[in-house]
């Protein structure tokens, strides 16, 4: 039945492509922010026995369930289990949000990288640059449309022409960029006009050094909900990607070797990230510079970093915009396919039709979304205390509210209903035993989905910690 579906040539072209995925803004300019304001080094312990406990069973859970059913997330769950259609729905509804306000995102960072690239860094650090772009009219939506279509030209291509080859010749070019801008980042040093000079070694010390003095009980959870909340977004998944490229993957591939690398990549580029932002912030702009977050840590805060930097931080600004540039790309391009490959599998559409229906729909509301910043800006309170506009709601609803209901919903159906030995069977399908077997029954049954429900319920801000 499925003879005709696109496949991953290896495991390597797998692992890359699901990584691209993985590692995105998320990584960039959220894990480094959370990392400085939740005491550094407890963070990060925190996180990573996160990704080893609840980020391995949920990506498991999906990469299983895309190689069993070999579908798309749209129809998977109904292959699964007739009644939990509205699950897959769901699953699909989530990158439709999301894919209209990644393309805007990608169309800003496009911008920057094309700013640094001519030599303009120091027009960019200056105040009110950030809000002057995304308020005009044209500029953002030209960035956003380019960038949109450089990501249905790679799925147009097709799983192995498109996904798989720009993954296995980005991805190791990113890992080169952030290694050198980290590497960079360690050796500066700047001496302010009171004579105090703060290193990038420093800098490095307030991001692992564990900070645990005086620390209660509420402030522990507190790192946690912040550490589960951005494993979660930043192992892309809950919205049916990892189902999808999990439908690529060929049955004689160690499904658990590939798991295991996937969350490797994905959380030393976090880390990495982390070395190339946070001293270098610090070094400049001090303790207090460290807290900016999302969107004006990236197009604010560094663009004064650089700056500084003088000469060096036109050149240094080019590499992490493009560094960023690829990160975005490839993530862009797995929202993507999760929607193109569930209305070929739906619909029964090929590949050209599917994409050019999802690049006219994504375009349509990328268009309103770069307009929320100038002809439709409003100004809406969400439950989570965010000052919203069009972008910052679609966030909202996908990333706090639909997600999470996707990945407990998941959980129960699997280890409620089929049982966890559905995924552990597909795990071990080639013979290879799974590791932490145990663990991961404990996890998809109880507490994967008591925790997400906490997350859930902090994001609808019941929950207060
Ligand atoms: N995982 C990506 C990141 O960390 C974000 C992302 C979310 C990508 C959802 C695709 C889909 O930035």
């Amino acid at each position: 039945m499925n003879e005709n579906r696109n496949s991953f040539k290896g495991s390597i072209g797998f692992v890359l492509a699901a990584a691209g995925s993985a590692v995105g803004l998320g990584n960039i300019w959220r894990f480094p922010y959370l990392a400085a304001k939740d005491g550094g080094g407890l963070f990060l312990v925190i996180y990573i026995v996160l990704a080893l406990t609840f980020g391995f069973t949920l990506l498991t859970t999906e990469i299983a369930i895309g190689r069993k059913t070999k579908q798309s997330p749209l129809t998977a769950y109904s292959k699964l289990k007739s009644k939990w259609k509205p699950l897959g729905i769901i699953a699909c509804i989530v990158p439709i949000m999301i894919f209209p306000y990644y393309v805007t995102i990608g169309g800003w960072v496009l911008k920057y990288l094309l700013v640094y690239i001519t030599g303009n860094g120091h027009a960019a650090a200056q105040d009110g640059y950030f809000s002057g772009f995304i308020g005009q009219t044209a500029e953002p939506i030209i960035m956003m449309l380019v960038f949109t279509i450089i990501v249905a030209f790679i799925i147009f291509r097709g799983v192995n022409s498109g996904i798989e080859s720009s993954s296995k010749i980005i991805m190791p070019l990113l890992i080169v960029l952030v290694l050198g801008v980290s590497v960079y980042s360690l050796t500066i040093s700047y001496t302010d006009i009171d004579g105090t000079t703060r290193t990038g070694l420093q800098g490095l010390g307030a991001y692992v050094i564990p900070n645990m003095k005086g620390i209660t009980v509420k402030q522990f959870c507190t790192v946690l909900m912040d550490a589960m909340g951005q494993l979660f977004y930043s192992l892309s998944v809950a919205m049916g990607i990892m189902i999808a490229y999990g439908s690529y993957v060929s049955d004689d591939a160690n499904l658990g070797k590939s798991i295991n690398q996937i969350e490797l990549f994905d959380t030393i580029v976090a880390f990495l990230a982390g070395v190339m932002i946070i001293p270098a912030v610090f070094v400049f702009m001090g303790r207090d510079g460290m807290t900016a977050s999302g969107p004006s840590l990236m197009f604010v805060s560094l663009p004064k970093v650089f700056d500084s930097m003088g000469f060096a931080g036109n050149v240094i600004g080019a590499i992490f915009f493009a560094m960023v540039f690829f990160a975005a790309l490839t993530s862009a391009v797995s929202i993507m396919e999760a929607i193109v490959s569930s209305f070929m599998d739906e619909f029964k559409l090929n590949r050209n039709k599917a994409t050019a229906i999802e690049t006219v729909i994504g375009i349509a509301v990328a268009v309103i979304v770069c307009l929320g910043y100038n002809k439709l800006l409003f100004d809406i309170k969400l439950p989570n205390g965010v000052h919203a506009q069009v972008l910052d709601i679609m966030d909202y609803v996908s990333n706090n509210v639909l997600m999470p209901i996707v990945s407990i919903g998941t959980c129960i159906l699997i280890g409620w209903i089929l049982k966890p030995k559905t995924v552990i069977d597909e795990v071990e399908k080639t013979g290879i035993k799974m590791g932490r077997k145990g663990l991961y029954t404990v996890m998809v049954k109880w507490v994967a989905p008591i925790l997400l429900f906490l997350l859930l319920l902090k994001s609808l801000g019941i929950l207060t910690i």
